[in-house]
């Protein structure tokens, strides 16, 4: 599919878009618990020692943009499967030279249950997730309970899920899924990241989309017990 992105331009990913292939194989056992590969994302940065936040779906890449020059000491990795998306995203941010910032061309869902190491990641940023209205979809949706089992492992204690949605039916999804995972997560207010503009909740490209559409917003923040 193409969104015409580039129009026309020879998008460059660099060295900050990591192609799927720089994963290591997994094991076919791979969902058992220990059977990930000895493997470690934050290696791909230059301070691997630093702070570490995941962003689920990253669109054309605004949030992690700014937010990466915002906190320049917190190492970001976006996670989009989308490849003209994915393009787009790794061009600009290889043209803007954040350090701090890559992303990956890979399913979120996938990478972080095959592949994260556990309880390594400060925050999971998910922003104006995909819908999928139709009932016989919503097994598409990010979250689910199984995903939240497998964000609650690879954050850190009092590592925090950060949702925002224009969607209500969505938004009645994760309130549904944040209470019957209560023992998991601790349901607080979301707070604006610095980065958000005036009068946004969190800056993407979405949401400023939809608010000239006069959309509203929910956020909330699950604090990983
Ligand atoms: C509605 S867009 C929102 C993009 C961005 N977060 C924003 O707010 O502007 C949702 C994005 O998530 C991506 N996406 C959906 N499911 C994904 C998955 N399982 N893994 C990686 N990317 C995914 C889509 O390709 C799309 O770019």
């Amino acid at each position: 599919m193409s969104f015409g992105l580039s129009r026309g331009r020879k998008l460059d990913v660099g060295d900050v878009g990591i192609d799927r292939s720089a994963l290591p194989p997994i094991a076919s056992d791979a969902a058992a618990p220990g059977a990930r590969p000895d493997f470690d994302p934050r290696q791909w940065f230059g301070s691997p020692e630093r702070d570490f936040d995941l962003e689920i779906g990253s669109g054309k890449g605004t949030f992690l943009l700014q937010q990466s020059e915002i906190e320049p000491e917190v190492n970001f990795l976006g996670i989009e499967w989308a490849g003209e998306f994915f393009r787009y995203a790794a061009d600009r941010m290889r043209r803007r030279q954040t350090p701090n910032a890559k992303i990956l061309w890979a399913d979120a869902t996938e990478f972080v249950r095959f592949w994260m190491p556990s309880g390594i990641v400060r925050v999971v940023h998910l922003y104006f997730s995909d819908p999928w209205p139709k009932a016989r979809h919503h097994k598409r949706r990010v979250v689910q309970d199984a995903t939240l089992r497998e964000f609650h492992r690879v954050l850190r204690p009092g590592g925090e899920l950060r949702l925002v949605t224009d969607h209500d039916d969505l938004w009645a999804w994760y309130e549904e899924h944040a209470a019957r995972n209560a023992e998991l997560f601790e349901r607080l207010v979301f707070e604006r990241p610095a980065s958000a503009g005036d009068g946004e909740v969190v800056g993407t490209n979405f949401e400023r989309k939809y608010r000239r559409e006069g959309r509203p917003f929910h956020a909330m923040t699950l604090r990983r017990r």
